[in-house]
């Protein structure tokens, strides 16, 4: 948490539990980057109720997010771990960047078509503005950069068009952030449909590994994941999309890569592999689970580490939030 650091922020909706997606494609890669940056991370439970919740399950889930995080290897003497919701300059924010905000461009976000029509008739102007409030989350802490996935680049983009926009109307005051390259570590497929992204809300169970699933399950899930009708571990993505999902998985736990992985296996049928892949999965969410394990009880640890970051977090937001009342007008003593 040195003032020299570049910032580094990014979210992460509290919705059930992580898979290997999320911990190969975004929490290892925050991990290995703690040290380098002045980290925020952020438990996005404002942006989870845009969809419904039940409200039972998005405070268990949102604990657990935490513990999981935590567990994955984040350091909170290094890291800004924090609630989105105990920190009410988000919302604020939000609101005031609304009028920031063309209605035009909040339309051709894809995310929100695509949700708005899983949602039917009534579409929550809360799912409309999302981007808005993600806006918010960056802007509010000066970040240089965000690490996204390919789909939240365009709510990246719409940030940068935000902060540029309230900057040029009246003067500094936003770092336009930019996208975190060198991301590595793959977006995860389905291994029921590997052409789709491994998501915990599949209606298929064997489709994810969740980080919480048994050595058994996990082995079990890797048998029955989709292959193709040759027996060649090759990395192809567009004619073998499942075996390469696999090789990728397998890359990720182990640290191989995919010529090393292809010899490795070589002559081989895809029993063997897919064994190997799920023995490795579950060596490599071993320690998570047992840190897991351990964390959970601890609740009074969890709640300090919570409110320092907390304080430290709305110190940073209030900052940048004052600034912005100032500038757009609002009357103070
Ligand atoms: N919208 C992001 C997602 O669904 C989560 C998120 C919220 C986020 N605020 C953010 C990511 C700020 C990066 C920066 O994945």
């Amino acid at each position: 948490m040195e003032e020299n650091k570049k910032v580094l922020y990014s979210g992460i909706q509290p919705s059930g539990a992580f898979t290997i997606g999320n911990y190969f494609g975004a929490i290892k890669n925050w991990v290995d980057l703690q040290s380098d940056y002045d980290c925020y991370f952020c438990i996005v439970d404002l942006h989870a109720i845009t969809v419904p919740q039940v409200a039972k399950e998005l405070r268990k889930n949102s604990y657990e997010s935490l513990i999981t995080l935590l567990a994955c290897g984040l350091d909170p003497e290094k890291v800004t771990l924090y609630f989105q919701s105990h920190v009410s300059a988000h919302a604020e924010l939000t609101w005031i960047l609304n009028n920031y905000t063309y209605m035009g461009e909040l339309g051709r976000m894809t995310q929100f078509k695509d949700k708005a029509q899983k949602q039917g008739e009534n579409i929550r102007v809360g799912l409309y503005s999302y981007p808005v409030l993600m806006a918010a989350d960056i802007l509010l802490y000066q970040t240089d950069v965000v690490p996204v996935g390919e789909d939240q680049k365009q709510h990246l983009e719409l940030t940068r068009d935000i902060a540029s926009r309230f900057n040029n109307l009246y003067s500094p005051t936003f770092k336009v952030p930019e996208p975190f390259i060198g991301e590595k570590g793959g977006r995860i497929m389905s291994l029921q449909e590997p052409t789709c992204k491994m998501s915990k809300s599949d209606e298929n169970n064997n489709a994810f590994i969740a980080l919480h699933d048994g050595r058994d399950q996990i082995i079990k899930k890797f048998k029955r994941a989709i292959t193709d009708s040759e027996a060649e571990v090759r990395y192809d993505k567009s004619e073998k999309a499942g075996v390469s999902n696999l090789m990728e998985i397998y890359s990720c736990a182990t640290g191989k890569d995919y010529a090393e992985i292809e010899r490795e296996f070589s002559g081989k049928g895809y029993g063997d592999f897919k064994s190997g892949v799920g023995e490795a999965v579950a060596d490599a969410l071993k320690p998570i689970q047992e840190k897991y394990k351990e964390l959970y009880e601890d609740k009074s640890y969890i709640k300090e580490i919570i409110s320092k970051s907390t304080e430290r977090t709305i110190r940073t937001a209030s900052r940048t939030l004052s600034k912005v009342k100032k500038k757009v007008g609002f009357f103070e003593f």
